[in-house]
């Protein structure tokens, strides 16, 4: 989701194609714009438009921009639709600052209407645009950028980043709260960027920045202030030694396990964009008056359909008819029309068997959304409107952040079709962490203990049973053990009787469902069984199941969200442990684009 870069050099040289090359670097990030910006004297030269980088950079003869300093961005529209004008960087009033940001300013539309009102020039919709105005704000009154930028922050509300230069100043400046940004130096040139491996290949000195961080950057040196009372702070440059690969895996062993990880952040970056999106009401409407109102998926993508069609009946009333894509063809599109609505989930948004079916659900004239990852993919394309996941690239097989951030968006469009308040889904990245903190050493053990298992159950109910499916096709697709996901209720119709001292079940125990939970826990138990209950601390849990993985209190909603968590790792323990490369499971590929 959107990406900047910049870069500032000794004397004036040609910088158009370090700014496309960068931006390339950054493209895995889902954009729909690209612009670039250098500074040569006292002259801006921006150019910038919706497309690719390589069509954009062509069409405006990037390669021939050149300036001492230079700032490139892609963006992804949420402040204001895909618009050259709305497309970064931007100007201030009088085209002495140029900027770009990365993230969301929440209150972009408020800090709009007061840089009208104090006679700024405001050339656009987005909030890239308002972050150069909150620093011009300042500037005017005769500020210097450190202090500018101060007192912006105080002033832009959200997750972001922003670079920003002036024709009257020789340096650069960023900030960072919220999002990615890095420094890199190198040879009588610094540069900043959303990330690290976008630096790599231009310098591998570089210099982390945390959240509240103001850096100055010249070509042969850099300097970072604190934003709270603006003191200079002291931070010696790192240098990186790893390969790139091992870069991308940002410390972890495998890419299935930094993804894991980077649920919360994920997380807390589709809430903003969902509440900053002009998108969410319109759609909200329409499936709120659908006569049939369907979520369709494959996989993964499914479960997450299946988790979403469960709070919309709990929390809005809503009846949704979840279903595999290609079943769609068959059971349903014979009766769709133009009354109808449906949601195409997908990560990849390239699933033959997902685009086969909108094919057929938009010739019979039903209104089509798009929930997916990759932005400018086939789905995002062919839908009336798509809302993004805000993941970024997930580069391991197994979907994980791709998962949860498809189930927060369901919760959250539930939640704004029941008109209750989604400021309740803020908790939910904090108690992402903090299931991970908490089962992590256990589910290791427990990986270890039932590893030598060939076959398993997963169970759930009400909305832990799309979240158990989940957790059996997870250890299916890298541990190649038969894993069942099953209603828990329905065990004892049949597979009970496979049950043999030791044979381990998981449970994902909503906190609601227990008392039912509790006579299932017994029927496996008393035969043997290894009962593996995963859900909030309650003595109920601990006196009927074996083992009880205990995650944070929160909503039955967020509960079933979070249960998932434990079952990712344990799937990837196993797989590990089992020797096999979690990342790359044998026979699958990431995006299926065959029937
Ligand atoms: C998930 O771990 C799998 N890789 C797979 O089930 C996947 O969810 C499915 O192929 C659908 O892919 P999509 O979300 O890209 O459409």
């Amino acid at each position: 989701m959107c990406g900047i870069f910049g870069i500032v050099t000794k004397n004036e040289q040609p910088l158009g194609n370090i700014l496309a090359e960068a931006a390339q670097r950054l493209t895995y990030r889902g954009y729909d714009s690209v612009g670039a910006a250098t500074i040569s004297g006292a002259k801006v030269d921006l150019r910038k438009d919706v497309g690719r980088v390589k069509d954009v950079a062509v069409k405006y003869n990037f390669a021939e921009m050149s300036g001492q300093r230079g700032i490139t961005q892609l963006r992804w529209a949420t402040f204001g639709e895909p618009s050259q004008i709305n497309s970064q960087p931007h100007l201030d009033s009088d085209g002495d600052l140029v900027g770009a940001h990365n993230g969301n300013v929440v209150n972009n539309v408020e800090l709009r209407q007061q840089f009208i009102a104090e006679g700024m020039t405001v050339r656009s919709m987005n909030d890239g645009e308002s972050c150069v105005h909150a620093v011009e704000r300042y500037i005017n009154r005769g500020e210097g950028f450190i202090d500018a930028i101060r007192h912006a922050y105080d002033d832009l509300q959200g997750d972001y980043s922003f670079v920003i230069g002036s024709i009257t100043d020789d340096k650069l400046y960023a900030f960072k709260k919220g999002s990615g940004l890095v420094v890199g130096l190198g040879e009588d040139f610094s540069c900043v960027s959303s990330d690290l491996p976008s630096i790599l290949p231009l310098t591998r000195k570089i210099m982390r920045l945390n959240d509240g961080e103001i850096i100055t950057l010249w070509h042969d040196r850099v300097e970072l202030h604190s934003v709270k009372d603006g003191s200079l702070i002291a931070r010696e440059p790192e240098l990186v030694t790893e390969t790139m690969e091992a870069v991308q895996k940002g410390g972890f062993s495998h890419f299935m396990l930094k993804e894991v990880h980077e649920q919360s952040q994920v997380a807390r970056e589709v809430l903003h964009m969902l509440d900053g999106s002009p998108d969410v009401a319109s759609v909200v409407e329409k499936m709120k008056n659908a006569r049939n109102l369907y979520f369709i998926g494959c996989g993964t993508s499914y479960h997450a359909c299946l988790t979403g069609a469960v709070y919309f009946a709990q929390l809005a009333g809503r009846p949704v008819i979840p279903v595999l894509a290609p079943q769609f063809m068959p059971q349903y599109a014979p009766t769709v029309n133009a009354q109808d609505v449906g949601l195409f989930v997908s990560q990849s948004g390239e699933t033959k068997d997902v685009l086969n079916a909108l094919e057929v659900a938009e010739a019979r004239g039903m209104t089509c959304f798009g929930l997916a990852n990759v932005i400018g993919s086939t789905l995002t394309k062919a839908t009336v409107c798509s809302l993004p996941l805000c993941c970024g690239y997930e580069i391991s097989v197994p979907a994980t952040k791709t998962f949860t951030n498809q189930v927060v968006s369901f919760l959250y469009l539930a939640y704004r079709l029941a008109g209750r308040d989604t400021k309740e889904l803020e908790t939910i990245p904090a108690l992402m962490d903090k299931t991970l903190e908490m089962v992590s050493e256990q589910v290791e053990t427990i990986a270890a203990e039932i590893n030598s298992w060939n076959d398993l159950y997963c169970l759930g109910y009400g909305a832990t049973y799309p979240i158990a499916l989940e957790g059996a096709l997870k250890l299916k697709e890298i541990t190649y053990a038969h894993c069942e996901g099953m209603l828990s209720t329905e065990f004892k119709h049949g597979p009970l009787s496979a049950v043999t001292k030791g044979f381990p079940i998981l449970f994902a125990a909503g906190p609601n469902d227990l008392p039912l939970l509790v006579s299932g826990l017994n029927e496996v138990t008393c035969r043997g069984a290894r009962a593996i209950a995963i859900g909030q601390d309650d003595p109920r849990l601990h006196a009927n199941a074996s083992d009880v993985i205990v995650i944070p209190d929160s909503t039955p909603e967020i509960a079933a969200l979070l249960a998932v968590l434990p079952l990712q790792l344990l799937s990837y323990h196993m797989s590990v442990l089992r020797g096999y490369d979690p990342d790359f499971p044998r026979n699958l590929s990431k995006t299926l684009t065959v029937d």
